[in-house]
């Protein structure tokens, strides 16, 4: 049972035990207490809808302001295209990029469930960094700050207000090694950095996600990388067009995911 400043028997067994936290709006101090613990970010049930419901619940007791940011986005995105929709408001207001304006937040984002059991099977060890390729709020890197305090993680992002809000509860929660920053993946300035694990989670067109995996290509042919990929997207472009990555582990049933490494020598 977990001692909290002003909740000294505070279990996880049920989402009311995440609702009774964020209806408290707890402090600081318990937050980062909160975030060390694996049963925060662990779902109470392993199917889809509660885990989405478990997300949503962590999001708002660790403060971020997600429905804003969004609402303003929609609202922006509205003004150019009327009748449009979560397909065409990002491209709309982002100068073509897909950035998913107007679709819901727990679809946009992987659970955090599913983010610590993705660090759990890569048994990443201390001081490795990881990457997320289109980040949005950077769910990936709240788990890794709370929990995985020695490894590194930057996520790069399209949208300059997702950036701002998923940096901002990082700074407040003190995850000192995990950042985000504002980047186009698919610009011509742009220069993949080296890391230990990269995450996609289908974030732009066909041809987007292919010149990140030719940059990624590139790297492995100098040190040894895994590539996590969440949705049936960018799975089929490695399937179809990228067979230097082995196939590692395969996410059943709930699980999104899959697991690939690459070392090309
Ligand atoms: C499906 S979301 C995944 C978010 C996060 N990786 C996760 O799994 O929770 C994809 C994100 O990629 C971003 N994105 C799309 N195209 C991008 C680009 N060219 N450069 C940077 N980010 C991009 C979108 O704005 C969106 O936030």
């Amino acid at each position: 049972m977990l001692q909290l400043e002003f909740f000294p028997r505070t279990e996880f067994r049920s989402l009311l035990d995440f609702q009774h936290l964020e209806s408290e709006r707890i402090s600081l101090s318990d937050r980062k207490i909160l975030v060390g613990h694996f049963e925060f970010f662990q779902s109470p049930k392993a199917n889809d809808v509660i885990r989405k419901q478990h997300s949503n619940l962590v999001d708002k007791i660790l403060g971020f302001r997600t429905k804003y940011v969004e609402e303003m986005l929609v609202a922006d995105a509205r003004g150019f295209d009327p009748e449009g929709s979560h397909e065409t408001w990002g491209p709309s207001i982002h100068g073509g990029i897909q950035t998913w304006v107007g679709l819901d937040i727990e679809t946009l984002q992987t659970p955090y469930s599913e983010c610590l059991r993705i660090l759990q099977l890569l048994k990443i060890k201390p001081y490795q960094q990881i990457i997320d390729l289109g980040a949005a709020y950077g769910r990936m890197g709240v788990v890794i700050g709370g929990l995985f305090i020695k490894n590194s993680f930057t996520g790069f992002e399209f949208v300059k207000a997702r950036v701002e809000e998923g940096n901002r509860v990082y700074n407040e929660m003190g995850f000192n090694r995990c950042q985000l920053l504002e980047r186009d993946l698919f610009s011509k300035d742009f220069k993949l950095p080296e890391a230990d694990v990269y995450f996609i989670y289908d974030y732009g067109q066909v041809d987007h996600i292919d010149h990140t995996l030719n940059q990624m290509a590139k790297i492995a042919e100098k040190r040894p990388v895994k590539v996590v990929v969440r949705g049936q997207f960018t799975r089929r472009i490695i399937k179809e067009k990228h067979e230097w990555l082995d196939l590692k582990y395969e996410g059943k049933l709930e699980e999104d995911f899959s697991i690939y490494t690459a070392y090309i020598v």
